[in-house]
């Protein structure tokens, strides 16, 4: 169990590390095409008849994502009032996200309300006050592996759904590279940020449980770790202490190291070309209010 949850948000080294990752994944660009597949059906469902539309994104980052769910949202409804509220605990992060709004001439002028604090705090804050504000759309990508606990989180954003509304949680495919990395060596790995690593398969668990209804979409990714098995390669060792969360080279005994490389090349790649392509795999989970 992390000891303090606001050490799960990113800032210096992981700000640094996350954005290394998103250049080399592809991550960014998978999800658009996937977003843009299966939103805009979405949207119209969800705002049909709406005067204002209330847009929720939880662990934002550097809001590449909801600057194009917004855009969207827009371009479906325009002249339809939008607000955004943002829960996200890093300051860099959100430094970031805050000068890209004020770059983008149709969000310039948009309401965004900041809450930059961990959901943790998000949520105690919210149950305290009592009034809380309700949404139509609330998004959670690529951060339910941060969340303390999964079902209580669930549990909380979509009780903050309006009617028709729809949360949306993306997050890496079950038997993904990710997913068997964390899995293979949860002993190694879940012992500091991350204490229990979730795919889809888990978020999928908790929603049957709950007989929640959801509709899944593929999100397909894969990308090239070749420099990963180059252990005097910059590149290849920081994306190795972004897949582990820890300094690679340091942080495991010898046997360790090897056994997780060799878990890369066998279970979470494939060779194409002689490159070793990553499964990258996620899912686009959309829960029903
Ligand atoms: C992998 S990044 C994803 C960022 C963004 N959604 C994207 O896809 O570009 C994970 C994000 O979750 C944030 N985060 C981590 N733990 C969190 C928590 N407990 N509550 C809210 N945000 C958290 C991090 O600061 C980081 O911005």
């Amino acid at each position: 169990m992390a000891e303090n949850k606001t050490d799960t948000c990113y800032e210096d080294l992981s700000v640094q590390m996350f954005q290394l990752y998103l250049e080399r994944s592809g991550e960014h660009q998978a999800m658009l095409e996937c977003m843009n597949r299966v939103l805009p059906t979405e949207f119209k469902r969800i705002g049909e008849g709406k005067s204002c539309l209330d847009v929720m994104g939880v662990g934002s980052g550097g809001g590449q994502m909801d600057v194009h769910i917004l855009t969207l949202f827009q371009s479906i409804f325009p002249g339809v009032p939008i607000t955004t509220d943002i829960v996200e605990g890093s300051l860099k992060l959100t430094d970031n996200f805050k000068a890209l709004v004020a770059k983008t001439p149709n969000l310039k002028t948009a309401p965004f309300s900041w809450h930059i604090m961990s959901s943790e705090d998000y949520v105690k804050q919210a149950k305290a006050k009592g009034d809380m504000k309700k949404f139509d759309f609330i998004h959670m990508i690529q951060m339910i592996y941060y969340v303390e606990d999964l079902a209580a989180t669930l549990e909380f954003y979509q009780g903050l759904l309006k009617k028709n509304g729809r949360l949306m949680i993306i997050v890496e495919a079950a038997n993904s590279g990710w997913d068997i990395l964390w899995k293979t060596f949860q002993k190694d790995l879940c012992t500091f940020s991350i204490s229990d690593y979730r795919s889809a398969r888990e978020v999928k668990a908790y929603l049957d449980k709950r007989g929640l209804k959801y509709d899944e979409y593929p999100c397909p990714n894969e990308f090239d770790i070749s420099e990963c098995f180059d252990p005097m390669s910059k590149v290849g060792c920081e994306l190795l202490n972004f897949f582990t969360a820890r300094d690679f080279y340091a942080s495991f005994t010898p046997e360790t190291t090897a056994a997780i490389l060799d878990l890369f090349k066998t279970k979470c790649s494939t060779q194409k070309d002689s490159k070793t392509m990553f499964n990258s795999n996620m899912s686009c989970i959309l829960v029903h209010a």
